[in-house]
């Protein structure tokens, strides 16, 4: 038998304190966004001047690289771009084609507000991107610059949502976030919008993630709701889950318009077979959306290159190895302590990676 190992040999998956592996890496490029989401980060909390991470701290494209190098060696076989948003950031079809060239990554894609992605969108193809997931809340403009405060633009984001399609990304999934008394009443238009465009759009439940949001049950739509409406107009049936710990619920229309997704984290959480970690863009992982302290690995990568990956693989051995948390199945029975999680403790979405 030859002691030759293979870069595959040598993978060792992980798992946590509930018996979940680690398998998807959700990876920030910036903490900055062009937009101002009303609740990702409203206009009078960050506005001009507010103090977003400085450029020398954030991982550099090669360094991120060293990460998921190490990850891959533990399981990770999925990795998700995002942000703030990730367009921000040039060059990002470069940090695709080097995270699709390491060993056991069979899978990236990228989430965007869509603002930037028609220049780019072809280049990114050509990178091997896998999906492309744009999240947009409305079709209807005075409801899309509401949400969106500053920076605005939707026909630039259906623009980019027709360049992804044109330049052959199947599918393109739309994101809609959905709070009740906001964009509740244009559920059937965007409906009918995806429809009409070839988008697989998925209703996400508004979350409290976060210290800023003003989450409150009133805003919260439940996804049942939801599918009964589209239901109603435009029959549709449950297709099987693509893959192990897939997040959206996923339907497809009897009529053949293709398919459709519900999010469900408030009222179906799917903490059971959640296997994501997130990077944040100054080097933090974070085993929960919920968290409040992450592990910093950008000491790690910035110090002595000699040990870095074995020092790595051992910190997120052992941090992937004491994990417990399962914030949202546990958010209705004790709100604040779940997890471990205190809301005044708790990193914003944007900044641990959406
Ligand atoms: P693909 O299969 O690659 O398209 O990814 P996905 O289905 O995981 O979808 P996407 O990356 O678009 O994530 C969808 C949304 O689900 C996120 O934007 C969050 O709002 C929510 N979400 C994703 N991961 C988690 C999670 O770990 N916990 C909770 N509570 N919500 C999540
Ligand atoms: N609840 C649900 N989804 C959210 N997102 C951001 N904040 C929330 C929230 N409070 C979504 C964005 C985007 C993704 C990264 O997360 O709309 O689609
Ligand atoms: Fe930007 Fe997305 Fe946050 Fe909106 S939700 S401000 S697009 S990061
Ligand atoms: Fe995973 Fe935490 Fe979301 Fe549960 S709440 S699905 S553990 S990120």
């Amino acid at each position: 038998m030859s002691n030759v190992r293979t870069e595959d040999d040598r993978r060792t998956a992980i798992t946590d304190r509930l018996g979940r592996p680690l398998r998807d890496l959700r990876v920030s490029l910036t903490d900055e966004c062009n937009f101002r989401c009303t609740y990702c980060m409203p206009e009078e909390l960050y506005g001009e001047g507010y103090p977003f991470l400085n450029p020398a701290s954030l991982l550099t494209f090669e360094e991120i690289g060293n990460v998921v190098r190490q990850l891959a060696t533990l399981g990770v076989e999925k990795v998700k771009i995002t942000g703030g948003e990730p367009l921000l950031r040039p060059g990002v079809h470069n940090l695709v084609s080097d995270l699709l060239s390491i060993p056991g990554i069979r899978d990236v894609g990228l989430i965007t507000n869509g603002f930037h992605l028609a220049g780019v969108a072809e280049r990114l193809r050509d990178a091997g991107l896998s999906r492309v997931t744009v999240s947009l809340d409305s079709i209807v403009p005075e409801t899309f610059d509401r949400i969106v405060g500053r920076g605005g633009g939707l026909e630039r984001v259906v623009s980019g949502l027709r360049r992804a399609r044109q330049v052959g990304f199947d599918p393109v999934k739309v994101n809609m976030v959905v709070q009740r008394g906001v964009n509740d009443g244009e559920i059937l238009e965007m409906a009918q919008f995806a429809r009409d465009e070839g988008l697989e759009l998925r209703f996400i439940e508004y979350m409290d993630v976060g210290r800023r949001n003003e989450y409150h049950d009133s805003l919260l739509v439940p996804s049942a709701e939801i599918r009964d409406a589209i239901d109603a107009r435009d029959p549709i049936r449950a297709v099987d889950p693509q893959y192990y710990g897939e997040v959206a619920d996923t339907y497809e229309y009897l009529d053949g318009a293709g398919r459709i997704g519900f999010i469900s984290s408030m009222t179906q959480p799917f903490c059971g077979t959640c296997t994501r970690l997130r990077l944040s863009a100054d080097g933090k992982l974070y085993r929960c959306l919920f968290s409040g302290i992450g592990l910093d690995v950008r000491n790690i990568l910035r110090d002595d290159v000699a040990e870095r990956d074995d020092r790595l693989n051992a910190a997120v051995r052992r941090f992937w190895g004491i994990r417990e948390d399962r914030y949202s199945e546990l958010r209705g029975s004790d709100r604040d302590a779940a997890a471990g999680s205190r809301r005044h403790e708790r990193v914003e979405m944007y900044r641990m990676g959406g």
